[in-house]
């Protein structure tokens, strides 16, 4: 049977936060970005247990968004904005978890509508980890998991034909126990966007993000991240 999806979630978590203390990637008095969703909270946990016993002093945290500022704030880690001065836009390591990884390290974010912050942290920040289950572990990506485009509301029409001409079917996420659409933390709209057949994940993020009224897409392939993937078998592969 194996370990279920959540079980190869905290696995993946917190092997990551284990291996990169061990190695001296995740350090006392270091600027650390934390990311958003199922496998980025046990990570944020595990920092805050490391924290807790000592092996990690001085950590200054910038979240990624609501959702983790607010496991922060509960469990004592200091949070900052990138702008603070005690930051000063960039961070030592970014951990997150993402939707989709391709055989390249190339990503898709922004399930959890959370894409833009995740973005500006992962881009700001001298070294990228990513923590997923094995069924985030794809040969290809636009087929499978939509994109999450954010994008301004005002801009939402020409967004969705300029979209399309790029061979995208997109639709407008709609809220969960809130009428209509999904308002992100920054204010903004999600669109869902997939291809019938895969797409070259670069040069798509380049030229989605050049259409007048996005704001910012979930392809992540300009800074490549160190992946640990958990396997229903009990180990955790990196690369
Ligand atoms: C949040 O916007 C996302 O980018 C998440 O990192 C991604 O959706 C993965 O989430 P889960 O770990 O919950 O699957």
């Amino acid at each position: 049977m194996g370990i279920s999806k959540d079980g190869q979630k905290i696995l993946a978590a917190t092997t990551a936060i284990d291996s990169l203390i061990k190695e001296g990637k995740i350090f006392s008095g270091m600027k650390i970005g934390l990311g958003t969703g199922s496998t980025a909270m046990p990570a944020v946990k595990r920092l805050a247990q490391r924290i807790e016993d000592g092996t990690l002093k001085d950590i200054k945290a910038v979240a990624t968004s609501f959702q983790t500022t607010l496991a922060c704030e509960e469990l004592g880690i200091p949070v900052y904005t990138l702008n603070d001065r005690a930051i000063n836009g960039t961070l030592d390591l970014a951990i997150d978890g993402a939707d989709e990884i391709d055989p390249d390290n190339n990503l898709i974010k922004g399930g959890g509508a959370a894409l833009l912050r995740e973005k500006i942290i992962a881009y700001n920040s001298s070294n990228f980890a990513i923590v997923a289950d094995s069924s985030k572990d794809v040969k290809s990506l636009g087929t499978g998991f939509a994109l999450p485009v954010e994008i301004i509301a005002e801009a939402r029409v020409p967004v969705i034909k300029a979209l399309e001409k790029l061979g995208a079917e997109c639709v407008l996420r709609e809220g969960v126990k809130k009428a209509g659409p999904v308002i992100t933390d920054n204010g903004n709209l999600i669109l869902d966007c997939k291809w019938k057949s895969p797409v070259n994940p670069h040069e798509m993020e380049e030229k989605i993000d050049g259409i007048i009224g996005v704001v910012e897409c979930g392809f992540f392939t300009k800074i490549k991240p160190e992946v640990f993937i958990a396997k229903s078998d009990g180990t955790v592969e990196r690369r």
